[in-house]
């Protein structure tokens, strides 16, 4: 009788672990600030409630509701202590959407941590929990957010390495039953060649290719797929992209006493975001397409820390470019 009743309490447990805790992917990115100390930039994104707390009218507000399961950043490689914590996953409010149904509201935050290692790595920081959202292929269930580390001069720029930066949001909403092209941007504080390819193995723990039949475009990061009725994609379906981006240098160097060249990467980040189908009546070419006089995409804008930065946007249907 007490067995039963032991099982029971765990199964409760179980269940309201893997209910509560709706990850929605990442990024995480890292620079060096002086010696070995390394400055890690993390954006996040969570179901509506089950974060660390932002919503709207928390916008550019520090949130650390706690929730269930793990909230630390851990270097998983390379450090003397195993697992030793380096951050906590509470972020800065940047942005929620607090309508629709329960699996269309999200939350996402960014914020900054800061470890000095002990050698030059490579290390491995991560962070590692249970469970993604429901998802209509494969098998959701844990995720991993890990990024590369390697603290070698390298001797083209005479200082460490920085990885490569990208960002998404934590949910793209695109039209059932039509071809998709998603351009991911991608940047790199030295300059290097950035690529990105399909995360593999620990990077994306069960998201692997969560996406069927998609093709990506490594040198521009272009995701293309084709929804169409015969695909394996479903209308009103969940889908997790999971990808890893890479540095290369665009010449040969030495990195430490290691060669590189554009074949060999620097350092790896990982970006892991959501789909969301939506059938709608109207062809797949009606949608907003940017127009001159807005910047054209990959423009690059530096703001300094602190200024408020503004510029008018437009935009036209692209089924009718008479219509701004
Ligand atoms: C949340 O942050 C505030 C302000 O930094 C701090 O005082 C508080 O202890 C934190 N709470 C938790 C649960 O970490
Ligand atoms: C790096 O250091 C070497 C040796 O001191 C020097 O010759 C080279 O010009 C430096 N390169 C840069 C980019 O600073
Ligand atoms: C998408 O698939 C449909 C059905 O198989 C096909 O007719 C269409 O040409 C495809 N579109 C692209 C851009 O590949
Ligand atoms: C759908 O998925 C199944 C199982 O992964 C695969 O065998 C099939 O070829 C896929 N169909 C299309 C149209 O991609
Ligand atoms: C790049 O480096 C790799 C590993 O060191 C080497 O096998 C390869 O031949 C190099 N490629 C070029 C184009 O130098």
């Amino acid at each position: 009788m007490q067995h039963t009743v032991g099982v029971g309490v765990l199964l409760f447990v179980f269940s309201f672990y893997g209910e509560c805790s709706h990850f929605r992917g990442g990024t995480i990115s890292w620079k060096p600030i002086h010696g070995h100390t390394i400055e890690f930039t993390f954006k996040m994104g969570w179901t509506f409630g089950s974060g660390p707390g932002c919503s709207n009218s928390k916008i550019g507000q520090f949130v650390n509701t706690t929730f269930i399961g793990d909230k630390i950043w851990k270097c998983d490689q390379g450090c003397k202590v195993p697992k030793k914590p380096v951050g906590t996953v509470f972020y800065y409010c940047t942005g929620a959407n607090e309508i629709g149904s329960d699996a269309e509201k999200w939350e996402q935050g960014e914020n900054r941590f800061q470890e000095t290692f002990i050698g030059n790595g490579p290390f491995i920081i991560s962070y590692t929990g249970a469970m993604w959202m429901n998802l209509d292929f494969g098998n959701p269930n844990g995720w991993n957010l890990q990024t590369t580390i390697d603290l070698r001069v390298r001797d083209d720029i005479n200082s460490t390495n920085s990885s490569p930066i990208t960002a998404s949001k934590p949910l793209y909403t695109l039209q059932f039953s039509c071809y998709h092209e998603l351009k991911l941007p991608m940047y790199d504080p030295d300059g290097d060649l950035v690529k990105c390819r399909w995360a593999v193995g620990k990077e994306c723990d069960s998201v692997c290719h969560a996406m069927p039949s998609a093709s990506l475009d490594e040198d521009t990061c272009t995701l293309k797929f084709n929804t169409s009725t015969g695909s394996n994609y479903t209308n009103n379906g969940w889908y997790a992209v999971a990808l890893t981006f890479e540095d290369f240098p665009t010449k040969t160097i030495h990195v430490g006493n290691e060669q590189f060249n554009e074949t060999t990467p620097m350092s790896t980040v990982p970006l892991q975001f959501l789909i969301h189908l939506v059938g709608k009546n109207s062809p797949c070419n009606w949608k907003p397409e940017f127009v001159s006089p807005t910047p054209p995409a990959g423009t690059k804008i530096s703001i300094s820390a602190g200024k408020s930065f503004t510029k008018k946007i437009y935009a036209a249907n692209l089924a009718n470019k008479k219509e701004t």
